[in-house]
């Protein structure tokens, strides 16, 4: 099918690249006429295993073949698999529920804290240049009004306040607020990471006016920030954690972890998807967990942020374009001075796919497995396009 029938067919909604894409493996990615694309944004931080990886392929090919689709009236081995590998390395005594995208993560996160409200309180406080998805609840969550734009009147309950700002947030909460809502890595925003004092006050605030801390990791989970979440890198215990993206590396999956106030509350009936945590996805799902806390891949997490952090800082410092390189091991948004698409644009010609955010930032979410010598060209290609466009 050409472009242009695509195009009779497909809403808009996304403004695409002319390239068509057939095949993935590993780091990169490749288009019909069979140019090849290094993969720095692993699918909006989908791909962390890279694509294709062996093991899960294999599981989702040993899944289809025995079990692809009962409803969760019945037991299935790969959904409890998946919940105990998650509960087991996040929230003990927590359970999971499982929807299909991290927008449902996120609904069903914004429905079990009504449920704590009990009525009483419903108020959810989100930050500026947070993104939590695109259906109606979870966009009137999201405190940017580029995504809200034309979708008036939003769903009531939500309060927003300036990220990284103790005082703000302070004074934002009251007898109405039930729950705090927060990316601690902001990753369509920008790459904006939270302060430890930030979190450390948003953790004291919500034991000492009983708000749940909801921490939406379905772009910071997954090994992406060096560990499994992003907030075990804080003194910070959430009460419930969204994840998504990665978790299936691929295969479309959404989890809310529910922690210890909420798993009382959650009874058959209150919340449902006929797909959620699908044998086949789930069995994805516990092949990419067991690759994520692999050691051996935390190791390259580890060596490959502080690589890529040294050749980005020196990128910085020869291109005065770069005003800063915000980083949590490999989630790393280049803020620049100016327009970021032009230098996307150029980079994808010179086959490196890295994305434009917030009109002057460039994201990178690579795969956690690339090698150090694609680490090298990502960054040399980057050094060309920005000198030649600077
Ligand atoms: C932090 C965060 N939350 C939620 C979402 C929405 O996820 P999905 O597109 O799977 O609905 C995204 C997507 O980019 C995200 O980055």
């Amino acid at each position: 099918m050409s472009r242009e029938e695509f195009d009779q067919y497909v809403l808009p909604a996304y403004t695409r690249f002319p390239i068509t894409i057939v095949r993935a493996e590993g780091s990169y990615i490749y288009d019909d006429q069979g140019k090849q694309y290094l993969d720095f944004l692993s699918g909006w931080g989908v791909s962390n295993l890279g694509h294709r990886p062996p093991s899960v392929v294999e599981a989702i090919k040993n899944q289809a073949g025995v079990l692809i689709h009962v409803p969760n009236v019945f037991y299935t081995e790969p959904q409890g698999e998946l919940a105990r590998l998650l509960v087991d390395n996040s929230l003990g005594g927590g359970k999971v529920f499982f929807g299909n995208s991290g927008a449902e993560a996120n609904e069903a996160a914004i429905k079990f804290a009504k449920l704590y409200g009990q009525g009483k309180r419903h108020t959810i406080v989100t930050a500026e240049g947070s993104f939590h998805g695109r259906t109606a609840g979870v966009m009137a969550a999201t405190a940017q009004g580029k995504v809200k734009g034309g979708f008036d009147p939003q769903l009531q309950g939500f309060v927003h306040v300036p990220f990284n700002d103790v005082a703000a947030l302070q004074q934002s909460v009251d007898e109405s607020t039930v729950a705090i809502m927060l990316e601690l890595v902001q990753g369509e925003g920008g790459i904006n990471v939270a302060t430890q004092e930030y979190a450390a006050a948003i953790s004291q605030l919500c034991r000492d006016r009983d708000v749940l801390l909801i921490v939406d990791e379905v772009q910071s989970g997954m090994g992406r920030t060096g560990s499994l979440f992003a907030y075990q890198q804080y003194n910070i215990e959430p009460d419930i954690i969204t994840t998504a993206k990665a978790l299936a590396s691929g295969l479309p999956i959404g989890a809310t972890i529910a922690g210890k106030k909420i798993v009382p509350l959650v009874k058959p009936g209150m919340h449902g998807s006929t797909f959620g945590g699908g044998a086949v996805v789930a069995a994805a799902g516990v092949a990419t967990m067991r690759a994520i806390l692999d050691p051996k891949l935390q190791q390259n997490v580890a060596s490959l942020s502080g690589l890529l952090a040294d050749k980005l800082q020196q990128l910085a410092a020869k291109h005065d374009c770069i005003t800063e390189v915000r980083q949590r091991g490999l989630m790393i948004g280049l803020q620049l001075d100016r327009p970021s698409s032009p230098i996307a644009d150029a980079c994808l010609e010179r086959g490196l796919y890295v994305n434009s955010t917030q009109d002057t930032v460039i994201r990178l979410l690579p795969p956690l497995t690339i090698t150090p010598a694609e680490a090298e060209t990502a960054v040399s290609i980057l050094d060309e396009v920005i000198g030649a466009l600077s």
